[in-house]
């Protein structure tokens, strides 16, 4: 079962900074996951929410900020936000990148990132795996690129049962990613039958972790890695 650092080790260090990455690697993760939104200059900025009030001493929706005023907020320990090719270098290959797709319109700027890194610099297309709730992000990287890993997130039920399997195996999904609290032993099963990795967030709890490995999933997010 793969150990994920949510938004690199957020337990222990303030949420997508380069601290919380660097320590998630400390840790031992396999991979560690991180939001992106575009600013208003047009970087990929790595932050959760779409303003930056409640991560920083900032305030504003992160589409209205230019990088040169995002880079004076603090995010806490002196940490700045930090843009997407930042956390690639600081990771530099040790650990496996989960871009999540937070912000609309990120699909495009971050595959071309990624291609960007795996033709300049040494990085394999296997080194990233993209995820998202939205479809229209999955669908547009799809669309650019059909080898990239990609991973559906899923947190609500639905009436039709099993309603993410058709949109995961019509963008060749990866793996799905439920939340805890939607996980259940049939669901896992169920991905499995269908070729799909589960990958759970956020499960803290130790008592949740194991009993995640007995459920046989292929991995967990956690802000305590
Ligand atoms: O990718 C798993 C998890 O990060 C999804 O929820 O809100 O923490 O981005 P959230
Ligand atoms: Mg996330």
């Amino acid at each position: 079962m793969l150990k994920i650092g949510h938004r690199g080790a957020c337990g222990y260090a303030p949420e997508n900074t380069l601290k919380s990455f660097q320590r998630a690697i400390d840790l031992g993760v396999d991979m560690i996951e991180l939001d992106v939104h575009l600013c208003k200059s047009g970087e990929l900025i790595v932050i959760h929410d779409d303003t930056v009030d409640r991560t920083t001493d900032g305030s504003g929706f992160v589409k209205k900020l230019k990088l040169k005023d995002l880079k004076k907020m603090n995010t806490g320990e002196g940490e700045r936000i930090p843009t997407l090719e930042e956390v690639l270098d600081l990771v530099n290959r040790r650990v496996r990148v989960n871009i999540e797709l937070k912000g609309p319109k990120t699909a495009k700027p971050v595959m071309k990132l990624i291609e960007e890194y795996v033709k300049k610099k040494g990085w394999n297309i296997d080194d990233f795996i993209i995820s998202s709730f939205s479809r229209r992000e999955l669908k547009k990287a799809r669309a650019i690129n059909p080898l990239i890993q990609m991973g559906f997130l899923i947190s609500r039920f639905r009436l039709l049962d099993y309603w993410w399997l058709s949109f995961a195996e019509k963008i060749g999904a990866y793996f799905i990613g439920p939340s805890l609290k939607i996980t259940s032993k049939r669901l896992i099963r169920k991905a499995h039958k269908h070729g799909l990795r589960v990958y759970i967030w956020t499960v803290n709890d130790p008592k949740d972790i194991e009993r995640m490995r007995r459920w046989g999933a292929d991995g967990v997010f956690s802000n305590f890695p």
